[in-house]
């Protein structure tokens, strides 16, 4: 199977292609040719290939800015996290266009990259049980580089254990000069005391100091950035009105999206609308993530890679 542009074979190895997303194209109408799997066996929720493609909710131009006018988010709504709710299937909202778009696992906790790097510290969990209750943390990640970012910081149960993994890789807590809670579930946001003196974004709230607050466009749909072209938060609501992801450009595998909980998981159709207060809100955001993201790290899985391109002949044996 060849590897697609610019990546390079022992890379793409690592991340044997799974799932692929049904798309509007013919090619996709029926099945995924490049990977060889139906598309429905993955993703089958997403079924109408008549309607045409959606405007996304966000659009990165080269230099990775934002086309703003989004309308503001509805007010989140108090819910239980980790409680199912019924899937919403009134707005699916329409299919996937454009190219195929597949997934695989990274296999890997570090993207590398100059001057960015992606390390995932945590790995996220869920995990349901026999009780009825659910088990699960959060995805930690460490974004290096002229400015060090700390994406979730867990649930507040993990103190200790997040103390260790940022020791394990020489970061002091007051090294760390950003800390973005994707979204305020306590999973995510346990651990905010740890750094104080950080800049702090934990939804669509910015602070920097003794309780100081700062403007900011993500409620219009503008990135915040931490270092401009290069690593930005960006909105992608649904999951929570005021969601937020950390888009990282120019490593060796390409744009990273640190997504927390716009993905459960790879392959986690059968969960994340049950999770959320907006699924078809969610919806565009997570379509608009596979359009520019080479890798996604979820908030409760690996990191999974995003393969986009038309279908190919596999490599002869
Ligand atoms: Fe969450």
């Amino acid at each position: 199977m060849a590897a697609p542009a610019g990546l390079s074979r022992k890379l793409f190895k690592m991340a044997a292609p799974r799932n692929c997303f049904r798309s509007a194209s013919p090619l996709l109408s029926e099945a995924c040719p490049r990977w060889r799997r139906p598309a429905e066996e993955c993703f089958p929720s997403v079924t109408s290939a008549e309607e045409p493609a959606p405007p996304l909710p966000h659009v990165v131009a080269p230099g990775s800015h934002f086309r703003s006018g989004l309308t503001r988010a509805p007010p989140a709504r108090g819910r239980d996290h980790w409680r199912q709710r019924p899937a919403q299937t009134s707005d699916p909202g329409p299919p996937m266009s454009g190219p195929p778009v597949c997934t695989a696992p990274l296999g890997a906790p570090l993207i590398p990259g100059t001057p960015y790097s992606v390390l995932v510290l945590q790995e996220g969990y869920s995990r349901a049980l026999p009780d009825g209750r659910t088990e699960a943390d959060g995805s930690v990640t460490l974004v290096r580089g002229p400015q060090l970012t700390l994406v979730d910081t867990g649930g507040p149960w993990g103190r200790e254990q997040l103390l260790a993994q940022l020791a394990a890789q020489g970061v002091a807590p007051g090294a760390v000069t950003h800390v973005v809670c994707t979204h305020g579930h306590s999973d995510h946001a346990g651990n905010l005391n740890l750094f104080p003196q950080a800049t702090l974004l934990v939804g669509f709230d910015l602070s920097r100091g003794r309780g100081l607050y700062l403007p900011h466009g993500l409620g219009a749909g503008a990135p915040y950035p931490i270092d401009p072209g290069r690593v930005e938060v960006v909105p992608t609501p649904g999951h929570t009105a005021a969601h937020t992801s950390v888009l990282v450009q120019g490593t060796a595998l390409g744009s990273v999206l640190v997504a927390g909980d716009l993905f459960e998981r790879e392959a986690d159709e059968d969960v994340w609308r049950g999770l959320s207060e907006d699924p078809a809100r969610q919806e565009r955001s997570r379509r608009w993530a596979l359009s520019v993201a080479d890798v996604v790290i979820p908030g409760h899985g690996p990191p999974f890679r995003v393969l986009r391109g038309e279908p190919q002949a596999p490599e002869p044996n």
